[in-house]
């Protein structure tokens, strides 16, 4: 990450559509990283691999439906708020599964209201958590996610920072066949809250601006650490992401760390049990 903007993943498909959902999963979403990763850290921590996967804010359970794909006895959970976007991801990511399918359950809720089945691994990406803006709401997010683990099960979320988080940017990134932008502005040093756009401009196409609107809070390692120890996680890991020296953008590659170096944007990727 150059600036605040999560991930900078090369595009694997073709625009086939301008349809907003499909744009930000090319842009945004990497769950073919994201799957190995949470396979790896579950099996060094349990000698085997984990079958519950549970999607919080999962808006187009792209990421459960990888992990469906992935293997035979794989199942998955997707909560979101956004009926809309569950629909969507139903018609477009989940029947495409075909009776695999029936592996998958979307629910229609609030993250914090759901707490069964335990899963073995809960992941809460795209810095989705930082919609709580205070500390009470993200510990009571936090508390379910705790209980709603199953027995060796890990907690991932994703966090970025850096001074450029702090600043008004709009960052342009070329995918084929589109444009996207995350835009950032107005982030008020009193509260970290400010508001965070997603644009895209379709080659030859259309321009959607503000197709994704966010009013987050930025969080902070620190406070993130404290508060999920506070909810009941007894370890807390943190894997930062490298840069690739060409470009200068995240390389996808998340070791962990103890410490790191202050610098312009980073992106980590955090792992609580
Ligand atoms: C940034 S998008 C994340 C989409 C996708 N999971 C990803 O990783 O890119 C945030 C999603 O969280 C959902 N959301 C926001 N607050 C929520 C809550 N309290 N409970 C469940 N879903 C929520 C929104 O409807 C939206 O679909």
């Amino acid at each position: 990450m150059a600036t605040a903007k999560k991930k900078k993943k090369k595009a694997r498909r073709q625009v086939a559509s301008v349809d907003h959902h499909r744009l930000y999963e090319m842009a945004v979403q990497s769950p073919d990283h994201d799957v190995p990763f949470f396979d790896r850290i579950y099996k060094k921590k349990n000698g085997r691999l984990p079958r519950l996967l549970r999607e919080d804010f999962c808006g187009t359970a792209f990421l459960s439906a990888e992990w469906i794909r992935r293997r035979p006895d794989n199942e998955a959970i997707g909560i979101d708020l956004d009926r809309s976007v569950l629909e969507w991801g139903r018609v477009h990511n989940i029947e495409p599964l075909g009776k695999e399918a029936r592996r998958v359950r979307l629910i229609h809720s609030d993250v914090r209201a759901v707490n069964w089945p335990k899963a073995d691994v809960i992941a809460a990406l795209n810095f989705s958590y930082f919609v709580f803006k205070d500390r009470q709401e993200l510990l009571g997010y936090f508390r379910n996610a705790c209980r709603s683990l199953a027995p060796g099960g890990i907690f991932v979320l994703d966090i970025f920072g850096g001074w450029e988080a702090q600043m008004d940017v709009a960052d342009k990134s070329r995918y084929d066949g589109f444009t996207y932008t995350w835009e950032q502005k107005g982030i008020d040093p009193v509260t970290n809250i400010g508001r965070f756009q997603i644009h895209f401009k379709v080659d030859k196409g259309p321009t959607l601006r503000k197709a994704f609107t966010y009013d987050w809070r930025l969080w902070s390692v620190p406070e993130v650490r404290e508060t999920l120890q506070d909810a009941g996680f007894a370890k807390f890991d943190l894997y930062w992401e490298g840069v690739d020296e060409d470009t200068g953008e995240g390389d996808g590659d998340y070791r962990r760390i103890k410490s790191a170096e202050n610098c312009p944007g980073w992106n980590a990727l955090i792992v609580a049990s």
